[in-house]
């Protein structure tokens, strides 16, 4: 699951998120590091765009809480992706850890507990950050790199313990005589 901040024009239009010029580069980037968006759900923290593109408040957050949480709740996804300072606030609010600020939080893994879920979160730059300044496109690259890794090696867990014993070999009887 991937959290956003607030849909921007494009979006509020379309009714779906990331649709815009960000959303592009972030689907593309998910896709050059094995993420199709179909294997993705992709939300924001506020659900209306804020007027003339600004940060959303306070109380419009708090507004849009209960849309997330069941969001969240429903889905229950083994891995929340923050993308930028707003979500990253948001999900570390519900884990009751203050914020350290997407600079130092990116593209380290972390392990909470959310909802009273276990949720693995990895926080990274907002895709618009990427669009406006390219220097900071590997940084986006990287850590998405880092959630297909961990996706993986959780799915490698999942497998190993659900997992089918292995059918019995001619060996195995012959070893038992
Ligand atoms: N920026 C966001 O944070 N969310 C969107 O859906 C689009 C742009």
């Amino acid at each position: 699951m991937l959290i956003g901040e607030a849909p921007g024009a494009t979006e509020d239009e379309m009714g779906r998120p990331f649709v815009g010029a960000a959303g592009r580069l972030l689907t593309m980037t998910l896709e050059s590091v094995g993420l199709p968006r179909s294997s993705v759900y992709i939300t924001n923290v506020v659900k209306c765009r804020p007027p003339n593109n600004r940060e959303p408040r306070e109380e419009e957050i708090e507004a849009c809480r209960p849309f997330l949480e069941s969001q969240i709740l429903l889905l229950k996804p083994r891995i929340i992706v923050t993308l930028g300072n707003v979500a990253g606030r948001w999900i570390f609010a519900h884990a009751g850890r203050s914020w350290p600020g997407v600079t130092k939080a990116r593209g380290k893994v972390y392990n909470f507990r959310i909802l009273d879920l276990d949720v693995v979160v990895i926080p990274t730059i907002h895709p618009a950050a990427a669009l406006y300044n390219p220097s900071m496109r590997n940084a986006l690259v990287e850590d998405l790199r880092k959630v297909k890794e961990v996706l993986d090696s959780l799915n490698r867990g999942v497998e190993a313990t659900t997992s089918a014993p292995r059918a019995r070999s001619l060996l195995d009887y012959v070893k038992r005589g």
